[in-house]
C-alpha cells in the first residue's frame, strides 16, 4: 500500500521523546498525527498520514445520526532495548472487521489496518510516554460519511487511527478494586443486537448505566442478560471471578458479549498462569452465594484499557453490598496482571506472534 506523508513542519513535532511530568491519565492525550483511508465507490483508497485535528465531515453524515461506526482499542508498549511493539494487533484488526460486519460497514484488509497502524506510530514514536505503567494507547475506527438522513449502509466511510498515551483506564490503576452496580434497570445487549460488536452506540447507551453506578459510588455497571439471570460483562471490560482452588472462570461469549482479546489472551495462557481458566454460564445466584461461602475469592474485569481490574464489592439496587474476600486485590488477581503485562513489556516471552516489532 502507497501511504501518502503529509506531516507536521518538524519544528511544530515532537522532537524528544515523551517524559510526563504529571500523570497521563488514560486518553486525554493526542499525538502529532493520524492515519487515514476513506471508503468510496466500492473500494478502500487514499491512505494517508496527516497533522491530528478535525475532519471536515457533512452535517448529515449517516454516522452523527444513527450510529454507524465502529472502533477498536489496542495498545503499544516499550520493551527494555527502546523499541515498539504492538500487543496481538491482528486480533484487534479481525475484531474491527467483525463489528464493522454487524453494522454492515465494509470491512478493511486487517493487512493494511496494521499497515497504516505501524506507520503512524513509527511517525510519532516520540509521543511514547516514559511513565510506569504508560503506553500508547492505539484508537482505530470507521464511521460513515455519506450524507443522506434515510436509514440504510452509507455508501462513503472514514478509517481513522489515533494515538492517545495512556495510563490505565481506572485512575488507581491495578492497586485499588473497584465496586460495581448490579442492576436490574440497564441491559447493554440482547441477543442479535449489536453486544458483539464494538458499536459506537453500545457505549452511548451505557452512559446513564455509568451515572447510575456512580450514585451508588461504583465505576460501572456489571451487566446482566435480559432474563437478569446471568452475568454477562460490563461497560469497557469482560468479567471473571476466581475460584479457592484457584481455577478463573470468565463467562462464556454469546452474541451480547465483546469477546475480549485480554480474556482470550489469559484463556490462551492457561497453563503458564499455572492455573485453569475457562468459560462457562455464570448464573448471579450462584456467583453470589459463591461469595459469601468464601468459594469465589476473587474477580474482577479483563480489557484492554482496564487491563485486570480486580473488583472488590458488589453494590445492589437496594444497597446491599457484597464483598469479595477481604475485598482488596488478591494473589490471584496479581498474578495474572503480572504475567500479562510482563509479556506485553516483554519482560517475558509470550506466546509466538503476540508482541511485534514497530
Ligand atoms: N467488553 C467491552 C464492552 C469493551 O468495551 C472492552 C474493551 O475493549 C472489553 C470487553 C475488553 O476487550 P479487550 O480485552 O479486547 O480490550
Ligand atoms: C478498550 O479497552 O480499549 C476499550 O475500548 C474500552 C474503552 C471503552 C475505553
Amino acid at each position: 500500500m502507497q501511504i501518502n506523508y503529509n506531516l507536521k513542519p518538524a519544528l511544530e513535532r515532537r522532537t524528544e521523546q515523551f517524559e510526563p511530568e504529571t500523570d497521563v491519565g488514560f486518553g486525554n492525550l493526542r499525538t502529532d498525527h493520524m492515519f487515514l483511508m476513506d471508503y468510496r465507490d466500492g473500494q478502500w483508497c487514499d491512505p494517508r498520514v496527516v497533522p491530528y485535528g478535525p475532519f471536515e465531515v457533512a452535517p448529515g453524515a449517516i454516522a452523527l445520526h444513527y450510529g454507524q461506526s465502529v472502533f477498536e482499542g489496542a495498545k503499544a508498549f516499550m520493551h527494555e532495548d527502546g523499541e515498539i511493539y504492538t500487543f496481538r494487533l491482528d486480533k484487534n484488526a479481525e475484531r474491527l472487521n467483525r463489528s464493522a460486519d454487524i453494522l454492515c460497514i465494509p470491512g478493511l484488509s486487517e493487512a493494511m489496518q496494521l499497515e497504516g497502524i505501524n506507520a503512524l506510530i513509527d511517525v510519532d514514536r516520540l509521543w511514547f510516554p516514559m511513565q510506569e505503567g504508560a503506553c500508547l494507547y492505539i484508537r482505530p475506527f470507521i464511521f460513515a460519511t455519506e450524507d443522506r438522513l434515510s436509514v440504510s449502509p452509507s455508501e462513503q466511510y472514514t478509517f481513522c487511527v489515533m494515538l492517545s498515551p495512556s495510563g490505565p483506564y481506572y485512575s488507581d490503576g491495578f492497586d485499588k478494586a473497584i465496586r460495581l452496580l448490579i442492576s436490574e434497570r440497564f441491559h447493554r445487549a440482547v441477543s442479535g443486537g449489536t453486544g458483539a460488536s464494538k458499536a459506537a452506540g453500545n457505549y452511548a447507551a451505557s452512559l446513564k448505566a455509568g451515572k447510575a453506578a456512580a450514585e451508588y459510588g461504583a465505576a460501572q455497571v456489571l451487566y446482566l442478560d435480559a432474563s437478569n439471570k446471568q452475568i454477562e460483562e460490563v461497560g469497557a471490560m469482560n468479567h471473571f471471578h476466581i475460584l479457592k482452588d484457584g481455577t478463573v472462570i470468565i463467562p462464556s461469549f454469546t452474541d451480547t458479549i465483546l469477546k475480549s482479546i485480554t480474556s482470550q489472551s489469559i484463556l490462551d495462557l492457561g497453563e503458564l498462569l499455572g492455573c485453569e481458566v475457562r468459560q462457562e454460564t455464570v448464573m448471579l445466584d450462584k456467583f453470589i452465594a459463591d461469595i459469601e461461602s468464601g468459594e469465589i475469592i476473587e474477580a474482577g474485569g479483563f480489557g484492554t484499557a482496564a487491563v485486570v481490574s480486580p473488583v472488590g464489592s458488589y453494590i445492589f439496587e437496594d444497597n446491599r453490598v457484597v464483598t469479595v474476600g477481604d475485598g482488596h486485590v488478591g494473589d490471584n488477581t496479581r498474578r495474572l496482571y503480572q504475567v500479562l503485562t510482563d509479556i506485553q513489556k516483554g519482560k517475558i516471552e509470550g506466546p509466538e506472534g503476540w508482541v511485534q516489532h514497530v
